[in-house]
């Protein structure tokens, strides 16, 4: 039997990606315990703890942080609450999962970073996509030279369906919200930095999208600092579901991904060739991802390790993003030093 003490856990965030880590938590990682569960939504927290049997759930997530019994907070809560959690947390002296993005100013996000660097504290940020046993692949088979060097990247991530226009309100913006993770596998899949972003982009799903100051579709192209070339296509709305794939074109061969389905079956008929749609969402199409990142966190405070996904990798695509933005409204590449120095 394991003489290892348990990780504990406070689960800060009880909605759709809350109750995803907290099952995770509570059920799927070894050595691991889900402590508490705080939700401004009281009922929400309820709700969950029961279902979880987790033994407490506050409204106020500073119960959580004040617990001395507990080592590390999953921070869940809406993007404009992070950088604060994070900079409490760390005062606590408890390790810290954050869901992406940190935050959408970059101020926020480096005095965060900075109360983390001073605390002594890990911090890993959500962009699961790495851990999915796929793109993984993709990632070694770059870094072993497989592909030779890396020419051209293809992503496509399109989401089945808009959220809900008041989410689209406060979500930063597509780039913020939903490219921040395409951004972030770009430069893990590459193995380089980006240097200069071009995008064209417009509001093809609903024009409330774009009532609300935002986009809905959007192709994007990568410079990186390693002479590669990348693009990404975003759209908000794909009538067959979520679609995810990418490719590493290089000079010794290509490595590509193509989407996941719930089964591979192909019926053949009179009316054509039929197979099954993509795996509709991120909680379908992510499941394994959301398990591993969590195992990895867990692993690097045991090990005393740096964490998989630092603080600076949840930096770098919101400054991605930014330029994103500026290219998109300014209609020219914009350079990523334009917002670094
Ligand atoms: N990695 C991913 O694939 C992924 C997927 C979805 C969401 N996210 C990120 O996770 C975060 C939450 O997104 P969501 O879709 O779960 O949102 P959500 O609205 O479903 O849930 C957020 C929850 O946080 C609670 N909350 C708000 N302020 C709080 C506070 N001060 N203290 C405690 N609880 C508070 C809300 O009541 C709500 O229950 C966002 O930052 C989002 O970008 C990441």
């Amino acid at each position: 039997m394991s003489t290892l003490k348990n990780v504990r856990f406070g689960l800060i965030g009880a909605g759709r990606i809350g109750k995803i880590h907290g099952e995770n938590l509570s059920t799927r990682l070894p050595g691991v315990e889900l402590a508490a569960i705080a939700d401004v939504n009281l009922t929400a927290a309820r709700d969950l703890s029961h279902k979880l049997h987790v033994p407490a759930a506050y409204s106020d997530y500073q119960t959580i942080l004040s617990d001395g019994a507990i080592d590390a907070v999953a921070v869940c809560s809406s993007t404009d609450t992070h950088a604060q959690i994070i900079i409490e947390a760390t005062a606590q002296g408890k390790h810290i999962f954050c869901e992406k993005p940190i935050d959408h100013n970059l101020e926020k996000i480096d005095a965060a970073l900075e109360a983390v660097e001073k605390a002594g504290v890990k911090l890993q940020i959500g962009f699961n996509r790495r851990f999915d046993p796929n793109f993984r692949k993709v990632r070694e088979m770059v870094a072993e030279g497989k592909i030779g060097k890396p020419h051209i990247l293809r992503i496509t991530s399109r989401d089945p369906a808009p959220p809900p226009i008041d989410y689209i309100r406060v979500s930063g913006g597509i780039f913020l919200d939903m490219t921040i993770h395409d951004f972030d596998m770009a430069r893990y899949l590459v193995g380089s930095e980006v240097r200069e972003i071009y995008v064209a982009g417009g509001v093809m799903v609903d024009p409330q999208i774009g009532e609300a100051g935002d986009i809905d579709t959007a192709v994007i192209t990568l410079q990186f600092e390693n002479g590669a070339i990348g693009v990404i296509d975003n759209s908000r709305q794909a009538v067959y579901g979520y679609d995810q794939r990418v490719e590493v074109f290089g000079s010794d061969g290509m490595v590509t991904v193509l989407n996941n389905t719930p089964d591979t079956h192909i019926y053949s008929a009179v009316d054509g060739v039929h197979s099954s749609k993509p795996l509709y969402f991120f909680l379908e199409r992510y499941t394994e991802s959301f398990i591993a990142e969590m195992k990895e966190f867990v692993k690097s405070i045991r090990d005393d390790s740096t964490p998989p996904v630092t603080g600076i990798d949840g930096r770098i695509p919101v400054v991605i993003g930014m330029a994103a933005w500026k290219s998109y409204q300014e209609r020219r590449p914009v350079l990523i030093s334009e917002f670094t120095q």
